[in-house]
């Protein structure tokens, strides 16, 4: 995709402040830190659009970002950050179920998880909530920079087992450090912007 235009739209608490022109959302979910802001400003090719930090925690709300005025990747803060508090749990968790409970604009989700590792128990958790709102997911596997090339076929396999994927879901290997996978997972996006 030939990205012409992003653009930090805003950053929402509750739906009154989600934008009104009804275009197509993709949102990103998964693990603090696993790398959902990076995810986006790879595929967009801006640095730091999305706000990235190696410290976990970094995204708060849900931060729109517009792409070439035709759709919106909506990126959403992670889970299973351990220095957070219940109440602050509880925050994010009808955040997060308003979101997604609600948006008829939303098209899909890319679950980001950590190709190197299993799916945590949140990771199986939050696949399983996005099923049960029905909504398509696109798993990333991402990371894979920091793995020996051939295992990652493996990894790949273990995370859609793991995960207990749907036949029809989409799991893509990738990298925000090299590219790799891009193209797979614009591939994937497109599908659900037409
Ligand atoms: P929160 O907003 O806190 O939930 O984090 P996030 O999921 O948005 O993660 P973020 O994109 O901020 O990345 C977290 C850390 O992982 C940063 O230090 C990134 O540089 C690093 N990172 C992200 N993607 C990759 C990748 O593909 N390969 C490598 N090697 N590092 C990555
Ligand atoms: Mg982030």
């Amino acid at each position: 995709m030939k990205i012409t235009n992003a653009e930090f739209t805003i950053s929402a608490v509750s739906s009154k402040q989600y934008p009104n022109d009804l275009l197509p959302e993709i949102a990103l979910a998964g693990r603090s830190n696993v790398g959902k802001s990076s995810f986006i400003n790879k595929l967009i090719q801006r640095k730091s659009l999305a706000r990235t930090s190696s410290k976990p925690g970094k995204t708060q709300t849900l931060n729109y970002y517009k792409i070439n005025n035709q759709f919106y990747f909506v990126d959403v803060p992670g889970y299973g950050y351990a220095q957070v508090s219940k109440k602050e749990r509880e925050k994010w968790g009808q955040m997060m179920e308003e979101y997604f409970q609600t948006r008829d604009t939303l098209r899909a989700v890319i679950l980001i998880t950590d190709i190197r590792h299993e799916p945590t128990r949140d990771d199986v958790q939050m696949y399983d909530y996005l099923k049960y709102f029905s909504l398509d997911v696109i798993v990333i596997a991402t990371k894979a920079d920091k793995i020996p090339k051939g295992k990652k076929e493996q990894y790949v396999k273990r995370t859609r087992k793991i995960l207990q994927m749907e036949q029809t879901d989409t799991i893509i290997a990738f990298s925000a450090q090299t590219g790799e996978g891009k193209d797979a997972a614009w591939g994937a996006i497109r599908h659900y912007l037409s």
